[in-house]
């Protein structure tokens, strides 16, 4: 692993699915990816030369709270901090942004074998169930 680079708000839909299909099936149409990124509030990027090998990223509204998405690591490269790296960026940009003094919810999903990375950020888990609905559009 060579020296790692961080950038913001430059991933894309190609790196986007690349580390996608690294991990789960059937990354969503480029098109999707593409608006969603775009409307993204904030995007990290970690990269080894010109590799894409984690990426991180949050939707939110500044003022009240923040949904933290995608995070994800080269399985090559998990276990060696960048997950870290990548979580200290997305709570970086809210400690640096927002009205100050104030506190402001962060939240995400984590599947159960999960928790115990985001639990050394300070995430715990409460009694709130999540509630999915898949909804087409026309
Ligand atoms: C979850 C994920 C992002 C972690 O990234 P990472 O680069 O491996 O994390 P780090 O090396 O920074 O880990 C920091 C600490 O978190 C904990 N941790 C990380 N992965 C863990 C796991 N799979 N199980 C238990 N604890 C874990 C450990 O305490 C670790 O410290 P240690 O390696 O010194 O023991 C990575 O495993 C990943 O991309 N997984 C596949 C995609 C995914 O499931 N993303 C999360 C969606 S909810």
């Amino acid at each position: 692993m060579g020296k790692l680079q961080i950038r913001h708000n430059t991933l894309t839909a190609a790196e986007f699915c690349k580390l996608w299909n690294a991990v789960w099936d059937g990354c969503p149409a480029k098109e999707q990816v593409d608006l969603a990124l775009r409307n993204s509030v904030f995007r990290v990027g970690i990269y080894d030369g010109e590799a894409i090998v984690g990426m991180a990223r949050m939707i939110g509204d500044l003022g009240l709270c923040y949904y933290i998405k995608d995070v994800i690591v080269l399985p090559d490269y998990q276990r060696r901090g960048v997950g870290t790296i990548l979580m200290n960026e997305l709570l970086g940009f809210v400690r640096s942004h927002g009205v100050p003094d104030t506190e402001i919810f962060v939240e995400l999903c984590a599947m159960p074998d999960k928790i115990p990375f985001y639990e050394t950020f300070g995430f715990r888990a409460n009694e709130a169930q999540r509630l999915r609905l898949m909804c087409e559009t026309e």
